[in-house]
């Protein structure tokens, strides 16, 4: 297929005066693990804010399997967990209630669950390893356990396109590689996944691919390419090359 399944085309965003983005762009096609990787401020979560449509694009466009981000949203081919910060733990609702919610876009009014999207929330909490945590509240878990029902969330929905906003802060190691092996597991059945994170020695045994930002996509390539020291003081010191 020639078509990127994520294609984000020169958008930019501005908090009133504050640009957080400008110009940014980058192309992503099945199959692919994007790491995107930059300091605080940088960007990051104002990117996939932009991919969503959660925030307008002041210039540019962003297409998801060829669609809007709100028609993406809609036919559920696009899941996104944003970073924790931004996610309200109060809410009262179980770890399978969450998961379930991957789903509520495939289901009717009722949002009633039949036996086939049972067995994808019950997998989807294995893969994760929470099956133990499925009828606790979402705000009686541990940090990175609320990570991994999130990302279970994401997997249940089985969406083309998956958006990880920092998803290894406060994970442990075991589950950091867990996590990363479900990736690249969703990855081999044709899912795009761009995930960023700080941590790069994580990341790059994950990844497919990586995106360096300040600002905008700075550089776009293979981790290799990308990731040299050299660029990643670069972009996170701010002397970047025009
Ligand atoms: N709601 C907002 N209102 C005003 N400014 C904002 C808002 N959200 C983000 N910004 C600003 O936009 C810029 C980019 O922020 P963003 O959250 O996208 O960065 P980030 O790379 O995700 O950072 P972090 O690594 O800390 O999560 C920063 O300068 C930030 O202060
Ligand atoms: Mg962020």
């Amino acid at each position: 297929m020639n078509h990127p399944a994520l294609d984000i085309r020169d958008v930019s965003v501005s908090y009133g005066s504050v640009r957080a983005l400008n110009h940014a762009s980058l192309q992503l096609y099945p199959g692919v693990v994007c790491g995107l990787v930059g300091m605080n401020g940088s960007g990051k979560s104002s990117l996939f804010k932009a991919t969503m449509g959660v925030v307008p694009c002041e210039t540019g466009e962003v297409r998801i399997a060829g669609m809007t981000p709100e028609k993406a949203r809609s036919a559920g081919l696009v899941s996104y967990v944003p970073q924790s910060e931004e996610i309200d733990w109060g809410f009262p609702i179980s770890v399978r209630e969450v998961v379930a919610m991957g789903l509520y876009g495939k289901l009717g009014i009722t949002r009633k669950l039949n036996r086939r999207h049972e067995r994808h929330v019950e997998h989807a909490l294995e893969q994760v390893a929470l099956t133990d945590y499925t009828h606790r509240q979402i705000g009686e878990l541990s940090g990175g356990q609320r990570k991994r029902a999130f990302v279970a969330r994401a997997i249940a929905q089985q969406a083309r396109v998956l958006l990880l906003d920092e998803p290894f802060a406060g994970v442990d190691y075991a589950s950091e590689q867990m996590l990363g092996q479900v990736l690249r597991e969703l990855a081999s059945h044709g899912a795009t996944v761009l995930v960023s994170s700080h941590d790069l020695p994580s990341l790059t045994q994950m990844i497919d691919e990586a995106a360096l930002m300040r600002r905008t996509i700075l550089m776009h390539g293979t981790p290799e390419h990308v990731l040299t020291s050299e660029n990643i003081m670069q972009a996170f010191s701010g002397q970047t090359k025009a």
